[in-house]
């Protein structure tokens, strides 16, 4: 199949484009300007687009020809920057989506395949079904309810989607540089880099770590017709404080808690205090968490060592 990955070189992205040519598929990956380093970009036809921009999606129009899948990935994926720079938020994940939308559209893609968040149920106490109103309490998360929408009204134009809810990614080739986005790829960064850890809140909150390769499994499943038109939540249905995701990285990191300072440096808006996901749908597609969490942070560990080493 002729697949276009929206964001094919970040952190998720680059990941399922590699495993998405390793199953024989034709990948084109649309992605800013600077942001092909970590690619292979012999292995895929790469084009720098702003997804703000739609006259930024001529090129690709002309060149490519039929374009069977779009996973759309491309977004601001930080909830603490769209509280910071709310406009850059709407702009990507709002008018970027639309304009993905009215790219599909003008292609006549037969399906997109869309990553929502968790971030767009809010807070609950229970496990969270995909059935659960949603209530976001960020802009993010405001800005990915929008984006559901518009894949799920252009299903009028015989263009079908699958809607995944991810919950906390982590894995190898997060991006380390970012502190604002990823929390076991921050505290990662600072554990390495030094002996102080900053929190931003309390370190009772929760989340539902789910490994970067069991949600690229997940998301293979898009490609097949059984997932048409369907939302599925992608988690591991695990609940891990942020006080225990600190001490599994100070195990794996084989440092004594006792010599780092946890500094809690204050709350930001916009942050849901915790979330677990119901995984009970994906789970009959035959889809199930395989990697454990602290293999998965040991090995995200001694890649994050070799990528802070360089640098
Ligand atoms: N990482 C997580 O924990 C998590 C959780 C829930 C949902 N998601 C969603 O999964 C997807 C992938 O996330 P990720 O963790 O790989 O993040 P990422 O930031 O590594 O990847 C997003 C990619 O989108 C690209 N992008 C941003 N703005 C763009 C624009 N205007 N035009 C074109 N490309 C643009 C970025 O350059 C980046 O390569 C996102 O849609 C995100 O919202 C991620």
């Amino acid at each position: 199949m002729n697949i276009l990955v929206m964001g094919g070189a970040g952190f998720l992205g680059t990941h399922l484009s590699h495993r998405l040519k390793e199953k024989g598929h034709n990948v084109i990956i649309i992605d800013l300007k600077g942001k092909f380093k970590q690619i292979h970009t012999d292995l895929f036809s790469c084009y720098e687009c702003d997804i703000r921009k739609y006259e930024e999606f001529d090129k690709i129009k002309k060149e490519q020809d039929s374009i069977n899948v779009i996973y759309h990935l491309a977004a601001q994926t930080s909830g603490r920057i769209s509280q910071e720079e709310p406009e850059l938020d709407v702009d990507t994940n709002v008018k970027g989506t639309l304009n993905v939308c009215r790219f599909a559209k003008e292609k006549k893609v037969k399906k997109i395949i869309f990553t929502s968040s968790m971030a767009t149920y809010g807070n609950y106490n229970d496990e969270i079904l995909e059935s659960f109103v949603q209530r976001p309490v960020s802009n993010y998360g405001i800005s990915k309810v929008c984006g559901e929408q518009y894949i799920r009204a252009y299903n009028q134009y015989d263009m079908n989607y699958t809607i995944y809810r991810l919950f906390n990614l982590f894995g190898p080739g997060q991006n380390l540089a970012n502190l604002k986005q990823g929390m076991a790829s921050v505290f990662m960064t600072q554990s390495i880099l030094s002996n102080n850890i900053k929190v931003t809140g309390s370190l009772d909150r929760y989340r539902d770590f789910i490994h970067v390769e069991d949600v690229v499994e997940a998301l293979i499943l898009g490609l097949s017709s059984n997932t048409d038109n369907e939302v599925y939540n992608v988690g591991s249905s695990k609940k891990v404080t942020v006080s225990q995701l600190i001490d599994s990285i100070l195990e794996v990191n084989d440092k004594e808690s006792s010599d780092f300072i946890i500094e809690n440096i204050g709350s930001h808006e916009g942050d849901q205090f915790g979330s677990i996901a119901n995984i009970d749908k994906i789970r009959k597609l035959g889809w199930y968490p395989k990697k454990d969490f602290i293999t998965g942070l040991r090995e995200m560990y001694e890649d994050a060592k070799k990528e802070l080493n360089k640098e």
